[in-house]
């Protein structure tokens, strides 16, 4: 979700104003997400370098996230949406913490979509956390080193449990994957689009998906082949 500052710095305003307008491309997104039956929609919220921003927009950041959850719960609720977090959220401030834990507990049990909020997330924390987790079971004689298959390592990464993602969307114009899900991206189509985070909303979205079905994913094989097993 990216462009939400220079969104704000075109209009003069202050970046915090441009983070409050995307969390209404949020909402748009996460409604229309539900509407086309998109079972996993994941957004990439705050990253592990996100901390080095500066405080006062980090605590903006933490203040807007809180809002959305306590807005957002009711209506999750009644669309059946599951809230995941991915990343190291721990580092969160308590208070975060609590209105996050409080969101995913109160909607684990809802099966038509997940909400998954990439927080204090980076790709290569996450597959070092993997080898630290394969590494200790097999000290602890729980593994062999034989085991540590490519499909181990996804059972180790926050993702466990969640599919591969189809399809990325970069907005604000970065050709960049910002470490983000670089395990899990092995095989995404992938759009950038150089429209501002909150500027991002479900026409230009639909656009994406309408452009994600055009595309012929042949997983290394050749387009022949696709007809009999299309994976
Ligand atoms: C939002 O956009 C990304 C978040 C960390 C929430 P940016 O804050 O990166 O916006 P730009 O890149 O400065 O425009
Ligand atoms: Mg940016």
């Amino acid at each position: 979700m990216d462009g939400n500052g220079r969104w704000a710095k075109k209009r003069s305003l202050n970046r915090i104003r441009g983070h409050r307008a995307g969390t209404e491309s949020v909402r748009d997104i996460v409604r229309a997400s539900r509407e086309f039956g998109i079972q996993v929609l994941t957004l990439y919220a705050f990253s592990t370098e996100n901390w080095k921003r500066p405080a006062r927009e980090v605590s903006a950041l933490f203040e807007l996230l809180k809002d959305f959850l306590r807005s957002e719960l009711e209506e999750m609720m009644e669309n059946g949406i599951h809230l995941n977090a991915i990343g190291d959220i721990e580092r969160f401030p308590g208070d975060v913490l609590e209105v996050l834990r409080h969101a995913m507990d109160a909607t684990k049990a809802n099966q038509r979509m997940t909400l998954n909020l990439a927080l204090s997330y980076g790709a290569r924390d996450e597959l070092a956390r993997a080898a630290r987790l394969l590494a200790q079971k097999c000290v602890n004689g729980k593994m062999c080193v034989e085991d540590i298959t490519p499909e181990a390592i996804s059972a180790h990464l926050y993702t466990v449990n969640l599919p591969d993602p189809d399809l990325l969307i970069r907005t604000g114009g970065e050709a960049r994957l910002s470490n983000f899900l670089l395990w899990q991206l092995s095989y995404a189509e992938i759009f950038f689009t150089s429209v501002m985070w909150p500027d991002f909303r479900k026409e230009i979205f639909l656009q994406a998906i309408l452009d994600f079905q055009q595309r012929e994913r042949r997983f290394g094989r050749i387009g022949a082949q696709l007809i009999e097993s299309p994976r």
